[in-house]
């Protein structure tokens, strides 16, 4: 798909005032910091479009983007922020849990992982509990340009392996780079195909 229009909505700090669910919906989820704000960008072609930070706990509410007049993008807190008050934490986790849980209208989460490290339990342990929930996500290393392709690939392996002690089938692995523009095509499609099978479901 094409990204021609693009327009900012509204910002909820929880599921039950975001816009209603008549529009496919995909949505960014990831620790803080980890990209999830600059890969919208980068896919949307808009310098400005999510807010982004070099300080983690940027994107701190539920943000709305209308995409082509015709589908939802999602900008989401990040989760496992330590220097963030506990009780920010908390209300962070719960926000994200009930929007994943709730919002009928979302074809995928984006799960964003640092290419950078091997990995993290909190990582594995958030994807575990998507699939146990029946959720469904792609996954997405970010940050691609800052190691060698060697380096992001053995990354991305030692997270598969992990995954495949637990269940059998992979989800969709993109990798990306919001500085060289990286994985923005093979994303837009994924996209553009799961919005062929969107149907509004009347709760
Ligand atoms: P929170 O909203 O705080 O949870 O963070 P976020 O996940 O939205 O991250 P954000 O997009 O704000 O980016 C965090 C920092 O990482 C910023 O300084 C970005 O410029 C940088 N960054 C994001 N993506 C990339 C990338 O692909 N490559 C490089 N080199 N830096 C990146
Ligand atoms: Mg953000």
């Amino acid at each position: 798909m094409e990204v021609k229009f693009t327009e900012y909505l509204i910002s909820n700090p929880d599921v039950k005032t975001c816009p209603k669910a008549d529009k496919p919906e995909i949505a960014f989820i990831g620790r803080s910091n980890v990209g999830k704000s600059s890969l919208i960008n980068m896919l949307s072609n808009k310098k400005e479009l999510a807010k982004i930070s070099s300080s983690p706990g940027k994107t701190q509410l539920i943000n709305h983007f209308l995409i082509n007049k015709n589908m939802y993008w999602v900008d989401l807190p990040g989760y496992g922020f330590a220097k963030v008050a506990q009780s920010k934490r908390i209300a962070w986790t719960k926000m994200i849990w009930n929007y994943a849980e709730q919002r009928t209208n979302l074809l995928t989460l984006f799960v964003l992982v640092d290419s950078r490290h091997k990995p993290q339990k909190l990582d594995i342990e958030f994807v575990n509990k998507l699939g146990e929930k029946g959720i469904p996500f792609a996954l997405v290393f970010t940050k691609a340009d800052k190691e060698s392709q060697k380096e992001v690939a053995l990354h991305v392996s030692l997270f598969k392996t992990a995954l495949l002690k637990t269940w059998e089938e992979l989800p969709p692995i993109f990798v990306t780079s919001a500085v060289k523009r990286l994985g923005r095509k093979e994303i837009l499609t994924y996209v553009e195909d799961l919005c062929k099978d969107f149907e509004v479901q009347i709760p």
